[in-house]
């Protein structure tokens, strides 16, 4: 299995694999899967921090990374992961681990100071994601999660993280 950056020519196989991932929670917008939409909308208004794919050799898993916002402002640059999907043929190899893994490292190569998403806590705090001190829309749902990947950073800050729009405007 290869990890790289995802291009342009990918997206109908990242809507493919986002959908079928997805497919079993029956969240759909329309006839289509809300996640496989959010990854159009978000490339759409260029709300891309980090977008991998894994290949074997077709794409069987892809990994998102849009920008959030916090107000009060704060210099912090921050990430929401999501959606984090893998074809349901290949799950539990070890491709949604590495994936991670890799959007791990590509968020610190770009400078970000923590990662934020929304997921079951028993998956991701293999990571390291920890349940979140920072107020969200999600904060009723106690799967909201935070990544420092510069250590100390939201530890004792008083913000609220605004995900980009394409999450509010799907109703995410
Ligand atoms: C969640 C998902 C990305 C994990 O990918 P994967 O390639 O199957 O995961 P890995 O092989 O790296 O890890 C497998 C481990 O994760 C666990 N796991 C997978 N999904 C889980 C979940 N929703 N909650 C808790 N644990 C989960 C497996 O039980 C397994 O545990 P083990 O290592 O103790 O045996 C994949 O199952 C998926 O695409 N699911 C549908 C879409 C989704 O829910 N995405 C995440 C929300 S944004």
């Amino acid at each position: 299995m290869n990890i790289r950056k995802a291009n342009e020519r990918d997206i109908d196989s990242i809507t493919e694999v986002v959908s079928l991932a997805f497919d079993a929670e029956q969240y759909l917008l329309g006839e289509k899967v809300i996640e496989a939409t959010l990854v159009r909308e978000l490339i759409h208004d260029n709300d891309v921090i980090v977008s991998l794919v894994a290949e074997d050799p077709q794409i069987i898993g892809h990994i998102f990374v849009s920008p959030v916002s916090l107000t009060p402002v704060m210099r912090l640059s921050c990430g929401q992961v999501a959606p984090l999907s893998v074809h349901p043929d290949q799950q539990t190899r070890g491709v949604g681990s590495s994936l991670m893994w890799a959007a791990i490292d590509e968020s610190k190569a770009n400078g970000l100071d923590a990662l934020f998403l929304l997921g079951d806590p028993n998956y991701y705090r293999r990571f390291g994601f920890v349940p979140s001190n920072v107020d969200n829309v999600y904060r009723t749902t106690g799967q909201f999660q935070q990544l420092e990947l510069n250590a100390g950073c939201i530890e004792s800050v008083t913000t609220y993280a605004h995900l980009a729009p394409a999450f509010s405007r799907l109703g995410l």
